[in-house]
């Protein structure tokens, strides 16, 4: 039996209910704050990653699903969809004549990692980004939308980390920093690290590797290098949160696994999905646009992992199963044939329509009607036929009444849609 292939899943009938009503309720939260969709495709060149997230991450370095087409350009599965909302952004114009636009996206991503509970080599991001606004309202707004759609999901046992990851006018101090006390416990890291702490020093700070933690003891904080912008502006977006009440930790080592991050950057994060912490993540990236060949425009966004999403809103959701309005039960070829025909006639009239299509008992069929948990059933039999009428019973308090086969289908769907 063919299986498929590993870290990629199905999601199932009775898991899909609840992904569905994420996604309604996601789209439905973003688009009253002025985002709008944008549907952007799976492969891109190889380089637009590169360059945006950057050669010396994770993700570049050994995640990504890259190979050559048959006419030998390299081309990548999107491992995130920052970097081709940006493209789309300039590429399109977008940003003129108004630069401010609010733009969000839901879809398949694909990265290479070690597959576990939580992290997956396909997997879904609701991904939504405020482009060409500078301000940290921005910011404020997009952590705001993150804790909102968790608690209308009912999820729990989350905290919103915030941080600063500077600017290029006080970034390059804090480099120097963290590298001359990384220089000092270089004997201490692991291979990436000590690989990266030179080139990409602030990954460092990411690493999970608990020699790397422990290492990392000392390190300095981004924070105490803020030049006079970013600390005002880091200061303005805890100002809003505290404003509008949002509960969040101030957290110096969230640098995020990709290089296009400048100031704000932020993670919802929990407790209860093992190893797998981060739901969310996201941030500012002044540079990136500029730097993809666009205008010289800032930009925030965040991304939210929709399968750890899902893992955690089941914890609280209640039974999303659809369940039919109405059981058709027929005994015998021409009752089921005039069943048949309301069947189709009820459903597109709006009724949750089923039917048993093969030869069973009524006995049997209604037993599959409880076990749908169907609300009504309609019996139609030789009987039935012979006088015009057909049977509809109330399954929960069992009552019958006798609906006349001429019109039906109007009365029915007018009963049932009322
Ligand atoms: P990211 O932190 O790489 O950011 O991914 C965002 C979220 O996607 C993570 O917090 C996690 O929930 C989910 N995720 C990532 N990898 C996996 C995986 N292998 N399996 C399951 N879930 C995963 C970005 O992708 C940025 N583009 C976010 C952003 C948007 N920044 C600015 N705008």
């Amino acid at each position: 039996m063919i299986q498929l292939i590993r870290g990629f899943r199905d999601i199932l009938p009775g898991e899909v209910e609840l992904w569905q009503k994420i996604e309604r309720e996601a789209r439905e939260l973003l688009e009253r704050f002025g985002f709008r969709e944008i549907r952007i495709p799976i492969l891109e060149k190889t380089e637009l990653f590169r360059r945006s997230i950057g050669e010396e991450t994770d993700i570049v370095e050994k995640e990504m699903y890259t190979f050559a087409d048959r006419g030998g350009e390299a081309v990548t599965m999107r491992p995130e969809a920052t970097a081709s909302i940006v493209r789309a952004y300039i590429q399109h114009k977008l940003y003129a004549p108004d630069p401010a636009k609010r733009l969000y996206t839901i879809g398949p991503m694909f990265r290479r990692e070690r597959p576990q509970k939580g992290r997956y080599r396909q997997f879904t991001q609701i991904d939504a980004e405020i482009l060409g606004v500078a301000s940290p309202l921005a910011d404020a707004e997009l952590v705001f939308l993150l804790t909102s759609l968790l608690r209308r999901l009912a999820v729990e046992d989350v905290s919103a980390h915030v941080n600063s990851l500077g600017c290029a006018a006080c970034r390059p101090s804090f480099r120097l920093a963290l590298q001359e006390m990384l220089a000092a416990v270089s004997d201490r890291l692991c291979e990436d690290c000590s690989r990266r702490r030179v080139r990409n020093p602030l990954r460092v700070l990411d690493c999970k590797v608990p020699e790397c933690r422990e290492a990392l003891a000392g390190a300095p904080s981004i924070l105490e290098h803020l030049c006079g912008d970013c600390r005002r502006d880091f200061d303005l977006l805890r100002d809003a949160l505290e404003s509008l009440g949002v509960p969040y930790v101030v957290d110096p080592r969230l640098v995020r696994g990709l290089d296009y991050y400048t100031r704000a950057t932020f993670e919802i994060q929990t407790g209860a999905l093992g190893a797998q912490s981060a739901v969310a993540g996201g941030g500012r990236y002044d540079r990136l646009i500029a730097e993809l060949g666009g205008p010289d425009l800032p930009a925030t966004g965040f991304a939210i992992g929709f399968d750890r999403l899902a893992e955690l809103a089941a914890l609280n959701a209640p039974d999303l199963r659809p369940k039919p309005d109405l059981f058709l039960a027929a005994l015998g070829e021409p009752a089921r044939r005039a069943a048949f025909a309301w069947y189709c006639g009820l459903g597109e009239r709006g009724v949750r329509v089923a039917m048993e299509f093969g030869e069973k008992s009524l006995k049997s069929q209604l037993k599959a009607a409880d076990r749908e948990g169907a609300a009504w059933v309609l019996m139609v039999g030789e009987d039935e036929l012979a006088r015009g009428s057909a049977s509809l019973r109330d399954m929960r308090t069992k009552r019958q009444r006798e609906i006349p086969l001429e019109g039906l289908v109007e009365k029915v769907a007018a009963m049932l849609c009322e």
